[in-house]
């Protein structure tokens, strides 16, 4: 190597360290581009070490100090360019004059916004609130509403057992609350019990092992058979705009007579066809008039009083009003589904 090639470095270097004491970044990007041009893996820097090698040992010196010169000031460059950016940024962030960023509104759950508006139909007509555990015993699920242990009617609400003897386990309906409210109070007795149930059963479109009902109970003396009909019409007509039903006779252990609440709801569209079957009719509920064996259970004097119960299931009513004809939907979490229900939709 001869003394002109370490000259040429020099010189080489001496000038890049005059570009960069001159440069100024305009923004984050034009400093970014500056870093690459002398620090990036083909960059000028890494190049004149490449060069740097091939100078003789006696001049090694001279060229290596240069040649960190230009690499500390390369480096202070960038640190005050970040600086300067950032502190930037931070006063655009700190201008409170500004509109805020807009946060995403969250959407009500379908089975709360429909839930919210039965009770709000019950509580116009005199029911309140009472609600019980879901986790219950053997008396409060089964045997006060009439369905001793081995009644075959017990089959079709398997549930899970938390403990067996004494049996201790996931509550199958709401009616259990209609137990524990009657044990704590006499009549006259109006109260609506939305919540969470439990069935031992494979999950589908039409069924699921956890699902959303609302019990209504309703105890005074002379309560009939009308009333109930009376009280069920003014709900259907609230709820869908329709007051033609029709209560089909049924059995239910604890209600005597029992019945399932059709609702007319038409066939005007293709739809009605299809979630009516063909017949226009829709099962929307069960109901009947208290069984006094489920009275005398709780203490209550099944001379002197009388009433009805019911009790129908959330994800069904909302699937009639929202046309959901899958219930996993209800229960996967998928933001494309949620999102559809703004507070204002129902
Ligand atoms: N508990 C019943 C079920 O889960 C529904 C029901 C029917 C409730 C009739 C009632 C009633 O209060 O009277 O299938």
């Amino acid at each position: 190597m001869t003394n002109d090639f370490r000259g040429n470095m020099i010189e080489s270097i001496e000038k890049y360290l005059q570009e960069v004491v001159a440069f100024e970044a305009s923004d984050a990007r034009a400093l970014e581009e500056f870093r690459i041009k002398y620090l990036g893996k083909n960059g000028i820097v890494n190049a004149l070490f490449t060069d740097f090698k091939k100078v003789p040992g006696p001049e090694k010196r001279e060229v290596g100090q240069a040649l960190n010169k230009l690499k500390v000031a390369v480096n202070e460059k960038i640190d005050a360019g970040k600086e300067a950016f950032a502190s930037e940024q931070k006063s655009v962030f700190m201008d409170l004059t500004k509109p805020g960023d807009p946060l995403p509104m969250g959407s009500r759950h379908p089975i709360n916004l429909v839930r919210k508006r039965i009770i709000e139909i019950f509580k116009r007509i005199g029911f309140s609130l009472s609600d019980g555990p879901e986790i219950e015993d053997d008396w409060h699920n089964f045997t006060a509403l009439n369905l001793p242990e081995f009644h075959p009617a017990r089959d079709m609400q398997d549930t899970f057992f938390i403990q067996q003897n004494p049996d201790i386990l996931l509550r199958t309906h709401t009616s259990s609350v209609q137990i524990r409210y009657m044990t704590e109070n006499q009549p006259p007795i109006r109260i609506l019990s939305p919540g969470r149930v439990y069935r031992n059963e494979a999950i589908s479109s039409r069924s699921h092992c956890m699902f959303h009902q609302i019990e209504g109970l309703y105890i005074d003396e002379k309560v009939s058979f009308a009333d109930l009909k009376q009280t069920l019409q003014f709900f259907t007509t609230e709820l869908f705009g329709k007051s033609q039903i029709r209560l089909r006779p049924s059995y239910f252990p604890f209600t005597e007579p029992s019945a399932e609440v059709d609702v007319y709801w038409g066939l005007e569209t293709e739809t009605d066809y299809r979630i009516t079957k063909g017949t226009g009719w829709l099962e929307i509920m069960g109901c009947g008039m208290v069984d006094p064996a489920v009275l005398e259970n709780v203490n209550i004097d099944a001379e002197k009083y009388s009433g009805f119960a019911f009790g129908m299931g959330i994800e069904r009513i909302a699937l009639l009003l929202y046309q959901i004809g899958d219930i996993r939907l209800y229960f996967e979490n998928d933001m494309r589904f949620l999102e559809q229900f703004e507070p204002g939709l129902v």
